[in-house]
């Protein structure tokens, strides 16, 4: 039981830091809660306009998805759980009442703990899709179903079924942008904005 409950809490209390939210505050740009989509995360933080607070806030919270999982290795199940803790931690913080972001750096951290390949997919899916539509929310959606399928398809079947499930709870988050996406009015990467939708 241990063997998985401490990886997860300890994964769990690192992606619970709201990196986008301290980084956007101490950074001067103010609560990243009050604009744009609300989300606390990277694509949200580039809409106050201050691209390095963005690339701040991805790289922290990929690696507080990469470490835990470093941490516990070579137990494999051990990483895993707290590769998935810390996904859980960053949707469901324990210091925002449980009212998170959409876990997208933190799902490419613990993937490309595992097997850094597995970011290629992630990179090539995210990157076409965002350079032609300009919508991060899409490019996530599909980035996060492309690396799964790679997990799936390259046979490590433990990592794959967490994924699915990561990916599951990525796609229940970005419900508010899929229904934004469907009517029109998704913000576009580039696109500064003051207030909420
Ligand atoms: O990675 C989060 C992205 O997919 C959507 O963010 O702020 O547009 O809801 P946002």
């Amino acid at each position: 039981f241990g063997i998985i409950a401490v990886p997860l809490l300890v994964g769990y209390l690192a992606g619970s830091i709201p990196f986008g939210l301290l980084i956007a505050k101490f950074g001067g740009a103010g609560d990243v809660r009050a604009i744009g989509s609300g989300n606390i995360g990277a694509t949200n933080v580039l809409r106050t306009g201050k691209k390095g607070l963005a690339a701040a806030t991805l790289i922290c919270d990929a690696l507080k998805g990469t470490l835990p999982v470093l941490f516990f290795l070579p137990n494999g199940e051990a990483a895993l759980a707290a590769g998935f803790g810390a996904f859980v931690g960053h949707l469901f913080p324990i210091w925002l009442k449980f009212k998170g972001g959409k876990g997208i750096a933190t799902f490419v951290g613990v993937a490309a703990a595992f097997w850094w390949q597995g970011i290629a997919a992630f990179a090539a899916v995210w990157l076409i899709v965002a350079a032609t539509t300009r919508y991060s929310s899409l490019a996530a959606i599909l980035a996060t179903l492309a690396t799964t399928l790679a997990f799936w398809f390259a046979g490590r079947l433990e990592i794959a079924f967490a994924f699915s499930l990561m990916t599951t709870l990525a796609w229940l988050k970005h419900i508010p942008n899929v229904q934004r996406l469907l009517n029109g009015t998704e913000s576009k990467i580039g696109t500064k904005s003051k207030d909420k939708p």
